[in-house]
């Protein structure tokens, strides 16, 4: 693989599967992926933890900065850390799921986020939303992932289709809020996931390195 070297970009709409998607690209190639939603989650969980209003970002980046974060870039998965305490498990829960988009869309935290993503050591597949377009422009193999919103609520719901409708309308709400950032490169391939499964969405983008 000529993308052994550089940094393989993939971002998309949420629940497209960008994360088992870039696990998947990063394994078969032998690099770490990074996730970026996790430091969104991590700035999350700990203005949480402290009662801040998470619209206000000063407070917010004072606590990242006498606390700092690190993001540990694995190829099965992310791990994130707060000195010795592991954040990971905390990142996914109902609360920072709901508070994420408010912290995600204040400039000074996307700061925050790109300055560690682009001190990471390289190669790896970088996941997320703007990873293309403002983190990394200069990648030379970029990926957008879409599906239409009643195809990702399918594949999230699974064993309870009676959940379908519910989890399709807070799909549409999480594009909504996260519109600002979530465009694809203008020099990205888009692949629509929807008649593809995990497998085949990883051998489109693979086949796209050699
Ligand atoms: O991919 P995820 O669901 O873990 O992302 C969590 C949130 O962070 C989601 O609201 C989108 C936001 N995000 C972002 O704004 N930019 C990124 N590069 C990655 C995630």
């Amino acid at each position: 693989y000529t993308a052994l070297l550089m940094i393989v970009t993939i971002d998309g709409v949420a629940a497209s599967g960008k994360s088992s998607v870039s696990s998947g690209v990063a394994q078969a190639l032998g690099v770490p992926y990074v996730s970026s939603g996790l430091l969104y989650r991590a700035a999350t969980l700990l203005g949480l933890e402290a009662d801040l209003d998470l619209r206000g970002a000063p407070d917010l980046l004072n606590l990242l900065g006498a606390h700092p974060v690190r993001l540990e870039p694995l190829a099965g998965g992310n791990r994130v850390w707060q000195g010795e305490r592991d954040l990971t498990d905390d990142l996914h829960s109902t609360r920072v799921d709901r508070g994420v988009s408010v912290v995600a869309a204040l400039p000074e935290v996307r700061e925050w986020v790109d300055a560690q993503l682009r001190a990471l050591p390289e190669p790896f597949v970088a996941e997320g939303r703007d990873m293309g377009t403002n983190v990394f422009p200069h990648a030379p193999h970029k990926f957008y992932l879409t599906a239409s919103a009643r195809i990702r609520a399918e594949r999230r719901a699974r064993e309870r289709p009676e959940d379908v409708p519910a989890i399709e309308a807070d799909l549409q709400r999480r594009d909504e809020l996260d519109t600002v950032q979530s465009a694809p490169a203008p020099d990205a391939l888009v692949i629509d996931t929807g008649p593809l499964d995990l497998q085949g969405v990883i051998d489109t983008i693979l086949t796209r390195l050699h």
